[in-house]
């Protein structure tokens, strides 16, 4: 007797793939009891012919839509983990480029009981990726799993394709609650994030990863960027990402310099440009990726863009004569004195814009009278305390 599991399969325009998906799940789990949870965010009639099969379905099937489409297809995964009827879940595409017959190869490696996690992975023995479809894709696949293991050597250590898509998942041994899904990858954020508590350990089994069965692929540049990101969030928190966003930025600003002088232009309006365009994309990565939740709640656009510009114009108009009053009256080092002041900018820009620029708008006193008590010294100390608690390990 095999335990009872609910295949999770999210789905974004698929209608042409729900029947067959279906019938060959249902096959292959013939026997076991099982339930079929579709997380829905189509466009099209995806809904209703999930409804139509599951009429005649020899299992229960269920399909879930999505009124906004937060996390991508990560958050309906994480909703799918939370509405399953049981505790082992699988989760699997929905255009059968995962192929249901393998699992009960799932199941069965799960069963042996010394695995939380069970993956399907497209590199190990019997693995094959050539379903990824183009040279240049499977490429950047291999290189992003490379670059993804060495970023988290220990949780990762056991896992030779932390990025697929296709995986059982015992969701009584993961703290759902902290995970903080975006993007396509999942399982990558289950394996670092959602092993606080109980180290996942990880199993695997071959899988043949085939071609889209109809419809097209989601994944897309924009994917790629989410993805980075995504990592950077995942490994240094959003300090980090707001550290890398700015260098980045003054990288960009060199080269823009350099260009726009070797193309004959005076350097002093080459600066002013190459500023200008670094404070304009610096300001719209960091609305993108590093504070795209709160931006939401907080002031308007022109108002965070006004306050982050001026913050930035005053840190570095007053950088310069803190770093001569240093080297004047204490006597330390340029170099020193140079090192400590973009630490303490950094640091200052960083606190600015999380509590500041991107602070949510004050809530009106509603009937009941007082204000919710959020003072700047609580908000603070809540944002140290949440840079101090994201996971990290070397
Ligand atoms: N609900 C929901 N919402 N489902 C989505 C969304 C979304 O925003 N975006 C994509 N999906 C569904 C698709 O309908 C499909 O069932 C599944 O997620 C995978 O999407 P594809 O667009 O087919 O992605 P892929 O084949 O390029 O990527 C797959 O392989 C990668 C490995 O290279 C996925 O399994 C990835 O997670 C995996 O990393
Ligand atoms: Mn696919």
């Amino acid at each position: 007797m095999s335990v009872p599991v609910t295949v999770i399969v999210p789905t974004f325009n698929e209608r042409d793939n729900i029947a067959e998906l279906v019938a060959r799940t249902a096959a292959a789990l013939a026997g076991s009891p099982a339930e079929i949870l579709f997380v829905d965010d189509s466009s099209d009639d995806t809904m209703d012919e999930i409804a139509r099969v599951a009429a005649s379905a020899p299992l229960p099937v269920r399909g879930i839509h999505r009124d906004r489409n937060t996390g991508g297809l990560s958050g309906a995964v994480v909703l799918g983990l939370a509405e399953a009827s049981h505790d082992v879940c699988i989760v699997m595409d929905g255009d059968l480029q995962h192929p249901p017959e393998l699992l009960p190869a799932l199941l069965a490696r799960y069963e042996e009981g010394d695995a939380d996690v069970v993956a399907a992975s497209r590199y190990i023995g019997g693995g094959d990726s050539a379903g990824l479809g183009t040279v240049m894709r499977f490429g950047v696949s291999k290189a992003a799993t490379a670059i993804t293991k060495a970023m988290f050597l220990r949780r990762l250590w056991r896992s030779t394709d932390p990025m697929t898509g296709f995986f059982l998942v015992d969701r009584s041994r993961v703290e759902v609650n902290t995970l903080r899904p975006q993007g396509f990858k999942i399982l990558l954020e289950i394996l670092v994030r959602g092993g606080e508590r109980h180290d996942l350990r990880i199993a695997e089994v071959p899988l043949e990863f085939g071609t889209r069965r109809h419809g097209t692929s989601k994944a897309s540049l924009r994917q790629g960027a989410t993805f980075l990101a995504h990592l950077a969030r995942l490994r240094f928190g959003k300090m980090g990402l707001f550290a890398v966003i700015g260098g980045i930025g003054a990288v960009a600003n060199i080269g823009i310099m350099w260009a726009l002088t070797h193309l004959g232009m005076d350097y002093v309006l080459a600066a002013v440009i190459g500023a200008a365009a670094t404070i304009i994309g610096n300001f719209v990565l960091q609305e993108l990726f590093v504070f795209r939740e709160e931006r939401h709640l907080a002031s308007r656009l022109w108002v965070r863009f006004a306050s982050s510009v001026s913050f930035n114009g005053v840190e570095a108009a007053l950088r310069i004569p803190v770093m001569a009053f240093m080297v004047e009256t204490w006597h330390i080092s340029s170099v020193i004195a140079t090192a400590i002041s973009l630490v303490v900018a950094f640091l200052a820009r960083f606190l600015f814009h999380a509590l500041v620029v991107y602070a949510p708008r004050r809530q009106r006193a509603d009937a009941a009278g007082e204000p919710p008590v959020d003072t700047a010294a609580l908000r603070i100390a809540r944002a140290i305390d949440a840079e101090a608690m994201r996971p990290g390990e070397l």
